[in-house]
C-alpha cells in the first residue's frame, strides 16, 4: 500500500503516558504496556467514540484490559499487525496490553532483538510496533516510564531513555529490575532499551548553565579502551552545540551503547543512543584515520539529534529530512570546525557525487521531501540526508550567518516539543529574516540534480565581463514539470595575478532586487530564472570566473572554461575548493576523452601539463597535506560512468583511469614522492587531522609510484611491502594492503594471510579484510567473493559483514560487479533473495546496487535487467525489497 502525504490526519486519540514493563527472556519476553489514552477532540457526549486502531507487526497478544477490566472477545480485535478497540470510553482511560515477543529469533534486527547475548532495540522508523501495539508514528508524543527485569547474571546492565529512577533485586529471586523515566514527551521511534553484560567507561560534562551530566559508553567487555575517542568526541559535540547553536543538553544522563549487530549506522534515541560499534570503537591498532573521522562525525550527529530530531521531531515520515538533513548539516559543520574546513567540504562533495548524484539521476530519484512511499525504510537515502544537508547549507548562504541563526533560534523556540513539517521549518527563516522563501523551498520538492551552464565574455574596451547563466532541471521518475529553482552560486572574478577583481556595478535582470544585490555584495549570484545574463562593469582586466566556490549548490556546473582557464584556476584561485575542482575538471576531461578514444580502438594520450599540475599541487605547502592528498585522487570510476551516462563500458572506464594514473605517475611520481617525504616525520601515531593528512599524502604518492612502475612494466611495490611489514598503525597497514591487492603486486596474497592472522579476533578489522578483496578490480573477483562467503569468518547474519563483502562488491567494484556475462548481477540478486528471508532492511540496501544499471552498454544492461526481473518474480519478497526492485525496473 502506498502512503501519501496528502492523506495526513492526526490520530483520533492522544496517548499521554506510556508505562512499559519488560520481563526479559531470550525467546519469550513479556511486554506489558499501560497507555493513558484520551480522545483528542472531545466528542459530543452522546455520540459513540470512533474505534482506537493501533499498529502491530507480527505481535502475539496475551491479555488486554481497559481501566483494569478484562475485555470480552467482542470488544476488540487483535491480529498480528493491528489492534482495534471497537468502542473506547468517552473519558480518558488506561489501555493495558500484554504481548509476548521473541528477541532471540528476531533476525530482522528491528524492534527488540538479542544478539551476542545483549538485548537491544531499533525502533526507527516502524520497529516499536514489533514490541507492542501502538500509534507507531512520529506525531504521537508521550512520556515514557520503563521498567525491566531480568536475571542479574548475564544481564547486569539495564538501560532505557531518560533518567534511572529506581533499581534493585526482585524479592526472592536471582532477578533484578530497573526503572527509567524520560520526562520529555517523545514519539515511539525514539524508545530504546538495552540489557546485557556490558563493559563501560564514564565521564562527566557540565553544561553552560551548570547541569552535571553523567556520560556513559557501553560496549563488549574488553573493548572499553577503544571507546575513549568517542567519549572525547561526545564532549566536544556537547560544547560545540552550546557555542554554535546555543543548545544545551537536558537530562542528567547521556548513554551510548555500541552493538555489533546493527542494520544502520546509529540511532538517536532520547538519552540512550545506540550505535553500530564500528562508529564507536577505535584505536591506532584497530581503526584507521578515516574511522576516527567517522566516529567523531557520527557521535556528533546522534548527539545533535537531541535538539534536531528529539526535542523537535517530524510530523510524519515525509518530513524525515527535517531532522536528518539538518542534523547532517550540523555534524558537517562540527567536523569542519574540528578539522580542516576545505578538506571536509571536498570530502563531502566527493561523497555527494558518489552517492547522491547517481541516486538523483536514476530510477530511485525522489524529492528531499517525498510525497509518497511504499516502504519508509527505503527513504533513509543520500537524497534525504546529504541533499537535505545541502539545502540547509544553501539556506545559510542565502540568508547569511546571522539570518540563518535567527531562523534557527526561532525554530527552537517555537517548535520545541512539537512534531512539525518542512513548511514549519522554512517559515521560521522567512519570518526571522523577512525573506520570501517560496522559490527556495523547491529544493525540497523537485527531484533531480540541476544543471547550470555558464558562458562568459570579456570586453576589454568597455571593461565589462558578461556572464550568461542558465539552469536546466532534469526529468525524474515522477515526470513532474519543473520550475526554476533558486540556485546560490558563490563566485569571484579571478584577475591575471590571481586576486579577485572588483567591479563597479552590475547590469542584470531587475529581478535581482534587494536580496540579489545584497547577495552579490557577498560574492553570491542568486540564479533564480531559467536564464540570466549579468554584466559586471568596471572590471579592469580580463578575469576568469570562478563559480560555484565551496560547491555552494548541489548542481552540475558546465562552464565555458578552456583547459588553460582551468590550469589557471588550479594554480591561482583564492578558493581552495575551486582549486581542487579545477584540477578535477581537467582530470575528468582527460578521462572522458581518453574513454572515447579507447572505446573506438585508439590509444589514449594525455596533456603533460596535467601531470605537472598534479606535481605542483603536491608540492604546494600553502595547503595542508590532507588537501594535497585529495587533490591527487582521480575522479572515481562511478563518477566517470555517471558523466558518460550512456552505453557505459566499466572495463574501459577502469582502463582509462588507470592509464591516466600511469601517465601522471611516469611524469610526476618522483616529484610527488619527494613532496610527501619533505613533510616532517611523524613521531608516534596520532589520529588528528594533520597527521592523518600526512599519511594520506604518502599513500597518494605510493599510488603514483606504483602506477609509474606499471607503465614501465616494473613492480614498484618494495616500499609498500615494507610499510605493510613495519606499519605501527592500522591506517598504514591497510593502505599498503589495499595497494598490494588492488594493483595485484607481488606479495599480495601473503599480505592478506598475514592480515587475517593478525586480526582474526577483531570483527571490525576483518570487515576491512573482506572489503579490500571485494574491491579488487577485474572479472575474477566474483569467484573470490563467492569463495569468501564460504569462509568460516563470513556470516550472513551480521550486517557489517554482509555490507563489507557483498555491498562493497556491488557498489564499490564496477568492473567485477558488471562482469560482461552478468554473473555479478545474478550473484547479488540471489544474495538479496536469501537475505530477504531473515533481514529485509539489509537485503533492500543491497538491492540499491542496481540503481544505475540503465547507464550500461546494452549487453550488461540486459543481464542486469534479467537479474532484477528474476528477483521481482520471487514469491514472498518483503515490501522493502519489492519496492526497490519495482522502482528500479520502472
Ligand atoms: N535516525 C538514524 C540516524 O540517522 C538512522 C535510522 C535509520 N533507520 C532506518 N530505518 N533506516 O541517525
Ligand atoms: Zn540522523
Amino acid at each position: 500500500a502506498v502512503v501519501r502525504l496528502e492523506d495526513y490526519r492526526p490520530t483520533d486519540y492522544a496517548i499521554d503516558t506510556v508505562d512499559l514493563d519488560f520481563r526479559l527472556d531470550p525467546t519469550a519476553t513479556q511486554v506489558t504496556a499501560s497507555l493513558a489514552v484520551r480522545r483528542r477532540e472531545p466528542s459530543p457526549t452522546q455520540a459513540e467514540n470512533p474505534p482506537l486502531i493501533l499498529d502491530g507487526d507480527g505481535l502475539k497478544l496475551k491479555q488486554v484490559f481497559v481501566d483494569g477490566r478484562t475485555l470480552s472477545a467482542d470488544e476488540y480485535e487483535a491480529t498480528p499487525n493491528r489492534f482495534t478497540l471497537h468502542t473506547p470510553p468517552h473519558e480518558p482511560f488506561t489501555l493495558k496490553i500484554v504481548t509476548e515477543i521473541d528477541p532471540e529469533n528476531n533476525t530482522a534486527l528491528m524492534g527488540l532483538y538479542r544478539s551476542s547475548g545483549v538485548y537491544t532495540t531499533q525502533c526507527e522508523a516502524e520497529g516499536f510496533r514489533r514490541i507492542t501495539y501502538f500509534y507507531d508514528r512520529p506525531d504521537v508524543l508521550a512520556v515514557y516510564t520503563v521498567r525491566m527485569e531480568a536475571p542479574r547474571a548475564g544481564t547486569p546492565v539495564m538501560l532505557s531513555n531518560g533518567n534511572l529512577i529506581q533499581s534493585g533485586p526482585v524479592d526472592g529471586s536471582d532477578r533484578h529490575y530497573a526503572v527509567w523515566h524520560d520526562p520529555f514527551p517523545k514519539p515511539s521511534y525514539l524508545f530504546a532499551l538495552v540489557a546485557g553484560d556490558l563493559g563501560s567507561i564514564h565521564d562527566e560534562f557540565v553544561t553552560a548553565s551548570g547541569r552535571r551530566v553523567r556520560l556513559g559508553i557501553f560496549c563488549e567487555h574488553g573493548k572499553e579502551e577503544r571507546c575513549r575517542y568517542a567519549m572525547d568526541a561526545l564532549k566536544r559535540s556537547m560544547r560545540w552545540d552550546e557555542e554554535v547553536f546555543g543548545r544545551e543538553y537536558d537530562l542528567d544522563v547521556f548513554n551510548i551503547v555500541a552493538v555489533s549487530d546493527f542494520n544502520m549506522g546509529a540511532m538517536e534515541n532520547k538519552g540512550l543512543n545506540v550505535f553500530n560499534d564500528k562508529y564507536v570503537l577505535v584505536d591506532a591498532e584497530t581503526g584507521t584515520d578515516m574511522d576516527y573521522a567517522h566516529v567523531e562525525g557520527v557521535i556528533a550527529h546522534e548527539y545533535f539529534h537531541n535538539w534536531t530530531g528529539d526535542r523537535i521531531t517530524c510530523r510524519d515520515w515525509f518530513q524525515l529530512c527535517l531532522k536528518e538533513g539538518l542534523t547532517v548539516f550540523r555534524d558537517q559543520e562540527f567536523s569542519s570546525d574540528m578539522r580542516s574546513r576545505p578538506v571536509k567540504r571536498i570530502s563531502d562533495v566527493i561523497g555527494l557525487r558518489q552517492a547522491q548524484f547517481p541516486e538523483d539521476a536514476g530510477p530511485l530519484a525522489h524529492p528531499v521531501r517525498p510525497t509518497a512511499y511504499r516502504e519508509i525504510n527505503n527513504f533513509y537515502t543520500a537524497t534525504v540526508y546529504e541533499k537535505g544537508a545541502e539545502i540547509c547549507r544553501m539556506l545559510k548562504l542565502v540568508l547569511g550567518d546571522e539570518g540563518f541563526r535567527a531562523g534557527m533560534d526561532l525554530y527552537f523556540e517555537r517548535h520545541d516539543g512539537g512534531a512539525v513539517t518542512i513548511e514549519d521549518f522554512i517559515e521560521c527563516f522567512a519570518e526571522a529574516t523577512g525573506r520570501d522563501l517560496t522559490q527556495f523551498s523547491l529544493w525540497y520538492h523537485q527531484a533531480g540534480t540541476p544543471k547550470v551552464t555558464l558562458s562568459h565574455t570579456y570586453d576589454e574596451k568597455a571593461e565589462t565581463l558578461s556572464l550568461s547563466l542558465a539552469q536546466e532541471l532534469p526529468r525524474t521518475p515522477d515526470n513532474k514539470p519543473k520550475e526554476p529553482q533558486l540556485i546560490p552560486l558563490s563566485f569571484g572574478l579571478v584577475g591575471p595575478d590571481g586576486q579577485d577583481l572588483s567591479w563597479e556595478d552590475v547590469d542584470g535582470p531587475a529581478a535581482l532586487g534587494e536580496a540579489g544585490k545584497d547577495a552579490l555584495g557577498r560574492g553570491l549570484i542568486l540564479l533564480s530564472d531559467k536564464e540570466m545574463n549579468l554584466t559586471f562593469r568596471g572590471v579592469r582586466a580580463e578575469a576568469v570566473p570562478s563559480v560555484l566556490r565551496g560547491f555552494s549548490a548541489p548542481v552540475h556546473l558546465e562552464a565555458d572554461l578552456t583547459d588553460d582557464d582551468l590550469f589557471f584556476l588550479a594554480r591561482q584561485d583564492t578558493d581552495a575548493f575551486n582549486r581542487w575542482e579545477a584540477l578535477q575538471s581537467l582530470a575528468r576531461r582527460a578521462i572522458l576523452s581518453g574513454y572515447q578514444t579507447l572505446a573506438s580502438g585508439g590509444a589514449a594520450s594525455f596533456d603533460p601539463r596535467l601531470a605537472a599540475a598534479f606535481a605542483e599541487l603536491a608540492e604546494n605547502t600553502d595547503f595542508d597535506p590532507a588537501f594535497r592528498a585529495l587533490a591527487l585522487a582521480l575522479p572515481s570510476e562511478n563518477e566517470i560512468a555517471q558523466l558518460i551516462a550512456k552505453d557505459v563500458d566499466p572495463d574501459i572506464v577502469y582502463e582509462t583511469r588507470q592509464a591516466l594514473a600511469g601517465f601522471i605517475g611516469e611524469k610526476s611520481a618522483e616529484r610527488i614522492v619527494e613532496a610527501a617525504k619533505r613533510e616532517p616525520a611523524m613521531p608516534a601515531y596520532s589520529p588528528d587531522a594533520d597527521n592523518a593528512g600526512r599519511r594520506a599524502l604518502t599513500f597518494a604518492a605510493w599510488r603514483y609510484q606504483i602506477a609509474a612502475g606499471k607503465a614501465r612494466g616494473q613492480d614498484e611495490g618494495t616500499q609498500v611491502r615494507r610499510s605493510f611489514e613495519t606499519a605501527t598503525n592500522l591506517t598504514e597497514r591497510l593502505a599498503a594492503l589495499r595497494l598490494l591487492v588492488h594493483e595485484n603486486l607481488t606479495g599480495s596474497s601473503a599480505a592478506l594471510d598475514a592480515f587475517f592472522e593478525r586480526y582474526s579476533d577483531n570483527p571490525l578489522v576483518l570487515d576491512k579484510w573482506f572489503a579490500v578483496q571485494a574491491m579488487q578490480p577485474g572479472h575474477e573477483t566474483l569467484k573470490k567473493v563467492e569463495a569468501l562467503t564460504q569462509n568460516p569468518a563470513f556470516s550472513w547474519k551480521t550486517p557489517n559483514r554482509v555490507y563489507s563483502l557483498v555491498r562493497t562488491f556491488g557498489a564499490g567494484n564496477p568492473t567485477a560487479f558488471n562482469r560482461p556475462d552478468g554473473a555479478g548481477y545474478h550473484f547479488l540478486a540471489n544474495a538479496i533473495a536469501d537475505l530477504d528471508k531473515s533481514n529485509p532492511s539489509v537485503a533492500s540496501r543491497l538491492a540499491t546496487c542496481f540503481r544505475s544499471y540503465r547507464l550500461l552498454e546494452p549487453g550488461r544492461r540486459t543481464h542486469a535487467e534479467a537479474a532484477l526481473r528474476a528477483l521481482a518474480d520471487r514469491p514472498d519478497l518483503s515490501t522493502d525489497v519489492a519496492d526497490i526492485v519495482i522502482r528500479t525496473l520502472g
